[in-house]
Order: structure tokens, then C-alpha cells, then sequence
């Protein structure tokens, strides 16, 4: 991770903050892409959806999950009786797509994590769902299993995060969707606690 500019990128406001991603050259993923990918959502929202990293779609049109993951999480979302962009902000780990969409490197999201930091001070959520590995383990600082991490309410800059499978790995992995409700049950009823 590059230290310059870390400091700086805390105190900015949205607009900066998007201006600053779009230039961004802090990690050699900016060599490659065609858009960044910041977020998108209602910035006010409760819920804040974490993934990965931008994939072909969502590297082509600037948005996150505009791919066929996409439709799945809004799927998800719908469980939770979430809409894109009302109550929910989404975003990633990484901005910027990763060649062929291999993982993010741990470098290259410690380049970006100032950014999500940033986003998550400013939306202020009351509770993160981390969705897939890499989200996870770079949100919770751990090597650990997404089958470790998942049945149970972590901590991100002290708001609740739930560790669920990324909706890319359950349109392959049909055994896994079963679980994956369980998580949203319980982000759902983590939710109903928090507001009671
Ligand atoms: N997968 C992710 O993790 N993020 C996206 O935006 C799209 C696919």
C-alpha cells in the first residue's frame, strides 16, 4: 500500500472522492481497466453490499454487479425487501477490473482500500454484508474460510458485517444456496435488533 495520500483521502466528500477514484493510479490495475467502478446507491443507505472487484460488465459501464451476479444479488437484495439504490449502497473491495477477473492482489487492495473506508464513513450503514471471500478477508483483516467467517456478526470501523457466498459463486454452486439464505436471515434479523 502506498501511505501518500491515505490521510487525505479521509476527509474527502463525494464528489471528490469520485473525482479521486476516477484518476486513480495508486496500484498497476488502473493500467488495464476501461471505467472504475465506485459505487452506486443511495448514500444515505442502512445497508452497504460489498463485493470483490468489477468484472468485464461492470468494468464496461462503470457500475457495480451489472452482470449476470448482478441479477442474483438483486435477487438477494429483494429477500431483504431491498431495492437497488433504495436503502443500499453497493460497492467493492477494488475499483478497478483485474485482468481475465483473477483476485484482486493483496496489494492492489490495500491501493484501494482508503477508498471503501472513505465510502463506508460517508454512507455510515448500519450493517455490512460482505459478499464473497475477498470482500470478507480483506474487510475483517483474516485468511479465515468464508465457511468460518459465515453464521455470525463481525466488525468493520465498528459496524456489523455479515459474511455471506458471492452471488457468483452460487449461480454455480447450487448446494451452496441454501446457506447463503441463512445468511440473509440472519442479516435480516441483525438488522431488526439494530433498530429495536
Ligand atoms: N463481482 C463483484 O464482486 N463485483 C461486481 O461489481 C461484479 C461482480
Amino acid at each position: 500500500a502506498r501511505a501518500d495520500g491515505e490521510g487525505e483521502i479521509a476527509m474527502l466528500d463525494w464528489s471528490e472522492l469520485e473525482a479521486r477514484v476516477s484518476a486513480c493510479e495508486r496500484c498497476r490495475l488502473c493500467e488495464k481497466r476501461t471505467n472504475t467502478v465506485f459505487g452506486v446507491g443511495d448514500r444515505a443507505a442502512e445497508w452497504m453490499l460489498i463485493g470483490e472487484a468489477p468484472g468485464e460488465n461492470e468494468d464496461k459501464q462503470g457500475e457495480p454487479f451489472v452482470g449476470q451476479a448482478g441479477r442474483l444479488l438483486d435477487s438477494m437484495m429483494r429477500a431483504l425487501a431491498l431495492a437497488r439504490g433504495e436503502n443500499v449502497y453497493i460497492a467493492n473491495v477494488v475499483k478497478c477490473r483485474p485482468p481475465g477477473n483473477r483476485n484482486p492482489e493483496p496489494d492492489e487492495a490495500a491501493s484501494c482500500e482508503p477508498y471503501l473506508r472513505r465510502q463506508v464513513a460517508l454512507v455510515k450503514p448500519r450493517l455490512i454484508v460482505a459478499l464473497g471471500r475477498v470482500a470478507a478477508q480483506n474487510l475483517l483483516k483474516t485468511d479465515a474460510s468464508i465457511s468460518s467467517l459465515r453464521g455470525r456478526v463481525h466488525r468493520y470501523e465498528d459496524v456489523p458485517v455479515i459474511v455471506t457466498y458471492h452471488p457468483a459463486y452460487l449461480l454455480r454452486s447450487l448446494q451452496d444456496k441454501a446457506k447463503a439464505w441463512a445468511d440473509l436471515c440472519l442479516a435480516d434479523a441483525t438488522y431488526r435488533e439494530l433498530l429495536a
